[in-house]
């Protein structure tokens, strides 16, 4: 069965990306049609890229890399869950995007965004531009979250839970529909 992988694209201490992918990959499991996994760069703490070869040489000089270059081959498509700082991605998603290459090449990408007034949305457009560079495939549906810091309650769950589910179902079946 196809494999999405779900990353969570912030890193700094108490981030809520790790609360928007868990409620997306919650969703993600009750699916039939593909299998999910949540990838987070905060375990993964890659350092800034500094291998003396592209990473389109596949030619990897650290161990990191590798086992990176291992676990992103696993995924037939991805879904990047991004904050935005300033108007643009974190430095954190660049940085694991930028580390390799072929392995990104052909698969499909979905992107779940969160922020203020924008919901994050700035920083997808961003992300586009990126990921056409990696000759990805990018879905065009979204799931946008506006007011990040009210958007879950005391309880811990999405209280627009209701609004954005039927939002990640057209993502999942967004990048479904590109997985070959
Ligand atoms: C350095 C920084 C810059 C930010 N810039 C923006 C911004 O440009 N637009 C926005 O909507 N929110 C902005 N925010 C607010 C974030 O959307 C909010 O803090 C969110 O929780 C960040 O994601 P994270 O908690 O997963 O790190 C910024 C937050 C930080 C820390």
């Amino acid at each position: 069965m196809k494999m999405i992988q779900i990353i969570i694209g912030s890193t700094r201490e108490g981030r809520v990306g790790d609360k928007v992918a868990k409620w997306l990959f919650g969703l993600a499991e009750q699916r039939k049609d593909f299998k999910a996994e949540l990838i987070d760069l905060k375990e993964w703490n890659l350092p800034f890229f500094n291998d003396p070869n592209s990473p389109g040489s596949g030619n990897y000089s650290y161990d990191y890399t590798k086992k990176w270059s291992k676990k992103i081959s696993e995924g037939d498509a991805y879904i990047l869950v991004t904050c935005e700082y300033n108007h643009g991605y974190p430095p954190s998603l660049k940085n694991a995007l930028d580390h390799l290459y072929k392995e990104w090449n052909g698969k499909p990408v979905g992107f779940v965004s969160y922020g203020g007034i924008a919901a994050g949305t700035r920083a997808v457009e961003q992300l586009r531009q990126v990921v056409q560079e990696l000759h990805m495939i990018p879905s065009h549906d979204e799931v946008n979250i506006p007011f990040i810091w009210q958007a879950f309650g005391a309880d811990g769950k999405l209280k627009d839970a209701a609004m954005l589910e039927p939002r990640a179902k057209m993502l999942f079946d967004g990048v479904t529909a590109l997985m070959k």
